[in-house]
């Protein structure tokens, strides 16, 4: 038997209540907040990734689905959104328009990593990333929404923070990280061996406890912002807490991507395991240029769909649409013309086959059917309909051209 692939999941039945449920959740959020949808391709140019999330990143490094097409293109599978929205926004040249551009989106991306709970190679993502906006207002904004999101769906989180600090600030901070890092060289994992070369600031999130002892004393990236970004840091606070939005500083979060400069955050979850990021994000102000766009501010965060799925609190299901059955093989016609006209505005259900009424009532009963509409012999003759409102046991007779 033809299965589908490890680490890829049909979403169908009960999760795809879920799954909807979410993202018209988050939709409305976004149009909310003034966003506009934007659909970008599942494949992109591998280049295209190099150059945004980075080379020397895991996700590009080792997990892209990358392949040569049919064309001796080298293409792969989007691991992220941001990358394609970028790259969409430089090539309509809303780069040049000036302004603030607000998207969202929502759809498949591509990692092969080790699968286990909460981690998958094909998951879903709903992602806000805004353009023109130089404000650090703008970086709360996208925090408001993701905490209105979860709060929406009954979902609890722990918000961290961090600044990452930019062009000014960054490079010098990464050298004294790494002065500080090549002393203890020889007690660290190969890993962050490996990362001194390539990535030294990702050192800072290694998993392995020997490692994070060691860096425990390391320089503090957030004793070494440069005033701008200090001050931007602390008004972010600042604006937070004027909100009555909670966080926590993790001066060790440095995001897997490397197009991050300033704001830097995570919401976490306590409820699911050990993958309990269940959404990231912060500000790219240098990305757009990176990609050969006019050099453009901007900031975005994508959520983690699977993460979420379980903790969602679905509201009660109320009963919704017709079912209507037929308890005769003659009266099958009839029913699906009264489908067919009633379809125009309201959900409906039929068999095509005869049934007797307690077959029909039960299936009705199954679809979470709100009326209950039965044509028999009776009704082929007279022209009259019996409609049954199973949500508050009431019956009414009626015409069926009144239908
Ligand atoms: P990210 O942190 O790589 O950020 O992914 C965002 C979220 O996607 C994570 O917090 C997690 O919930 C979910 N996720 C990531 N990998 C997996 C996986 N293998 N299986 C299941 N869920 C996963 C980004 O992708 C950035 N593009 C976010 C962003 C938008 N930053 C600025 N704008």
């Amino acid at each position: 038997m033809i299965k589908s692939l490890r680490g890829m999941n049909d979403i169908l039945s009960e999760d795809y209540k879920r799954f909807t449920y979410f993202i018209n959740t988050a939709t409305k959020v976004a149009q909310r907040y003034g966003f506009h949808f934007i659909e970008t391709p599942l494949l992109e140019e591998t280049a295209l990734f190099k150059r945004s999330v980075g080379e020397s990143s895991d996700i590009v490094g080792k997990e892209m689905y990358q392949f040569i097409d049919k064309g001796q293109n080298d293409v792969c599978l989007r691991p992220e959104g941001t990358a394609g929205v970028v790259r969409a926004f430089i090539q309509k040249k809303l780069d040049k328009a000036g302004g603030a551009h607000r998207f969202f989106y929502h759809g498949s991306m591509f990692r092969y990593e080790r699968p286990q709970k909460g981690r998958l190679r094909q998951f879903h993502q709903f992602g806000v990333e805004s353009f023109g906006v130089n404000s650090v207002y703008e970086d709360v904004t996208m925090i408001m929404m993701v905490s209105d999101i979860l709060k929406e769906l009954g979902i609890g989180y722990r918000l961290q923070l961090n600044s990452l600090g930019d062009n000014n600030c960054m490079p010098d901070y990464r050298n004294k990280l790494v002065k500080f890092v090549k002393e203890c060289e020889d007690d660290i994992c190969e890993d962050c061996v490996r990362r001194l070369d390539t990535n030294p600031i990702r050192v800072l999130d290694c998993k392995n406890d020997k490692c994070q002892t060691i860096y425990d004393g390391a320089p503090k990236l957030l004793n070494n912002l440069c005033d701008s970004c200090d001050d931007d840091f602390s008004s972010l606070k600042k604006i937070l807490q004027n909100n009555g939005i909670e966080y926590e500083i993790d001066t060790n979060l440095v995001r897997g991507l490397d197009y991050y400069s300033k704001t830097a955050f995570e919401f976490v979850s306590d409820n699911i395991g050990s993958q309990s990021a269940i959404a990231g994000g912060g500000r790219y102000d240098k990305l757009v240029e990176f990609l050969d766009g006019r050099p453009t501010p901007a900031v975005g965060f994508a959520i983690g769909i699977e993460r979420l799925m379980e903790l969602i609190v679905m509201p009660e299901t109320s009963r919704d649409g017709y079912y209507i059955g037929a308890m005769d093989e003659e009266a099958v016609d009839l029913v699906m013309s009264l489908a067919h006209k009633k379809r125009k505005t309201d959900k409906v259900t039929i068999d095509y086959k005869a049934k007797n009424f307690k077959n029909h009532i039960k299936a009705a009963d199954k679809i979470c059917a709100k009326y209950f509409c039965i044509i028999g012999s009776n009704e082929m003759k007279d022209g009259n309909m019996i409609i049954k409102d199973l949500q508050n046991k009431t019956e009414i007779i009626i015409k069926q051209e009144e239908f």
